[in-house]
């Protein structure tokens, strides 16, 4: 028993050595959208906080955004992209069927030891993301990972719709993770995922999987962009944002006094705003951006974590919690000591 014990690995901590992020030049505002849809710019502002977003042009792709992010990612890491050993890109809007996203991200930064994945958990595929690794880490088996969100919504958007155009922007945000000493930062300290599938209806995009493929002609013509039912999910996701930071406190026995931050997927300001409340946590300690990015779905937690540290609002050794809700239904979050 003594022998097996001493033969199990020695436990480590998945630390965030590198962020980064990158969102296309290319903007478009309320206004521009009020001359597509019946909408205003007070009607969109008041409802979601949501000012600008960033969208791709026709030659800007998933795999361009993530590749851009991961790239600044490794120079603040200060890693060489040939001894990355492990890329997930978090993705609902991939560069092509197959193969997968991350491959052309492992492609074009050259990076030969790694192994490559798409993780497809919508608006929470970043946080699963990370939770993935950490496992991977804390057991030994990697020294290090690339974890990136990238999206490019904007591409399955009806423009004609205003109930859902007025929500999404592109972008990416990548971190690199790296096996550090126990007795060092704690790095990644607990994950939490969750998924209700019973109102996978309320957030979808039907065309052209296998249910709908290409060639089958499809019932109804919208099927090929997304369809939200947001009212269903706003008060999902505030109610699923409050439950999983209470228990993130309470499973790492922190006060809200512990915590520096709060970074919440950007799905709509009222949303979080109302969750920030429910928790009572002050105003500065709850990171928004989605003025200028709109929702960008699993790029949005790298992106708000990327500015929020640039802007000096998170420093290293700070606790954060970084939590998110998207389509699935899915959510979750993790405690990390940056
Ligand atoms: C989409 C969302 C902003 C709508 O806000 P809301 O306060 O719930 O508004 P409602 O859907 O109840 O619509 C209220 C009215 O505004 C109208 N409306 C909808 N979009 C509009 C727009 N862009 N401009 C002006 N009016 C609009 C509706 O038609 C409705 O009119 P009615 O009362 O005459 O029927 C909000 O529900 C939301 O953010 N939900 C979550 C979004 C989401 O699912 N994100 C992805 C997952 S993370």
């Amino acid at each position: 028993m003594d022998n097996l014990i001493e033969q199990r690995p020695p436990t480590y901590h998945a630390v965030i050595a590198g962020y980064g992020s990158f969102a296309p030049e290319k903007t478009i505002t309320n206004d521009d959208l009020a001359e597509m849809v019946d909408t205003t710019d007070e009607w969109i502002t008041t409802r979601t906080g949501i000012k600008v977003r960033h969208i791709t042009t026709d030659n800007e792709t998933t795999a361009l955004l993530a590749i851009k992010a991961a790239k600044r990612a490794l120079a603040e890491a200060k890693l060489d992209a040939k001894e990355i050993e492990l890329i997930i890109v978090a993705t609902i809007t991939p560069e092509m069927v197959f193969p997968s996203t991350a491959s052309f991200v492992q492609l074009a930064l050259d990076a030969k030891k790694a192994w490559a994945f798409d993780l497809a958990a919508a608006c929470s595929g970043f946080i699963y993301g990370l939770s993935i690794v950490r496992q991977f880490i804390e057991s030994g088996q990697i020294k290090n990972a690339l974890v990136v969100g990238a999206e490019t919504l904007t591409k399955i958007t009806n423009w004609k719709d205003r109930t859902s155009c007025i929500l999404f922007g592109d972008g990416a945000g990548a971190f690199v993770l790296e096996r550090a000493d126990k007795n060092n930062r704690r790095g990644i300290m607990y994950s939490t995922m969750f998924s209700d599938p019973t109102r996978w209806d309320a957030l979808n995009c039907q065309a052209y999987g296998s249910r709908y493929p290409v060639g089958k002609k499809l019932d109804n013509p919208e099927k090929i962009y997304m369809q939200i039912k947001g009212r269903q999910v706003y008060q999902q996701a505030i109610r699923r944002i409050v439950e999983t930071v209470t228990e993130c406190l309470e499973k790492c026995n922190l006060t809200l006094d512990d915590i520096a931050m709060v970074i919440s997927h950007q799905m709509n300001a009222r949303i979080i705003e109302s969750a920030a409340k429910r928790l009572k946590l002050p105003d500065e300690k709850v990171f928004l951006n989605i003025a200028e990015y709109g929702n960008t779905s699993a790029a949005s937690v790298p992106i708000a974590f990327d500015e929020c540290v640039r802007k000096g609002r998170v420093k290293r050794g700070d606790i954060v919690i970084l939590v998110a809700f998207g389509a699935g239904l899915t959510w979750a979050a993790n405690v990390i000591e940056f």
